[in-house]
């Protein structure tokens, strides 16, 4: 943040009410359409958590999915402490995840270069599973840099910074149940 001593304002964007709203939707989506493509004999859904900004939302939606699941956690990061990505993506699987003919439902607080979750397909696709789709809290399609959409959006929200229900500034702010646009001082 460009201004320690002045602390930047919040400005509610998305209340928590109406995330847990549409967290009980995606979770009624995912498991009908999830219900449909695995088979009786199928081990269960894996719900890939992509840490750190996924870890709320993941723990909202698999309360609210209905059908079994087993759940993983990835590691990628590409902002350090700006507020522009990086570009560079940093994948941490530890240990290997084996998905070989497994039903994947990645879960990510948002899309927004989508240079990390292209990263991450790439690898997901390279160890055989029988499906993978995105479920994404929050797309800012504006930012895009890497044409990439997910199967199941929660809010698409402005080219704009924001932070809470999972999503940081220089790693504050995660922990707000609502999602707010960080303002600088003079706005
Ligand atoms: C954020 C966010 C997504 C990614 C999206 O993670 O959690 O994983 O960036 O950006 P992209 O579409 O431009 O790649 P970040 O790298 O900040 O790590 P964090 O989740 O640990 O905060």
């Amino acid at each position: 943040m460009k201004n320690e001593g002045n602390p930047p304002r919040l400005k509610e964007l998305i209340p928590a009410g109406e995330i847990q709203r549409r967290v009980g939707e995606l979770g009624d989506e995912i498991s009908g359409e999830f219900s449909q493509i695995l088979m009786e004999n199928d081990p269960p859904l894996i719900l890939l958590g992509v840490l750190k900004g996924g870890f709320m939302f993941l723990a909202d939606l698999a309360r609210a999915i209905t059908i079994p699941v087993e759940i993983e956690f990835v590691s990628l990061s590409s902002y350090g402490n700006e507020q522009t990505s990086s570009g560079e993506v940093e994948l941490r699987i530890s240990p290997p995840i084996p998905l070989k003919n497994r039903c994947v439902l990645v879960v990510e607080d948002i899309v927004d270069t989508g240079r990390s979750l292209s990263k991450l397909l790439q690898h997901l696709r390279s160890l055989g599973p029988k499906e993978v789709r995105i479920c994404a809290m929050l797309d800012k399609p504006e930012a895009r840099v890497v044409e990439i959409q997910a199967d199941y959006v929660g809010f698409t929200v402005p080219h704009r910074f924001v932070v809470g229900y999972g999503l940081d500034a220089a790693q504050r702010f995660r922990q707000l149940p609502g999602i707010f646009l960080l303002q600088e001082p003079r706005e």
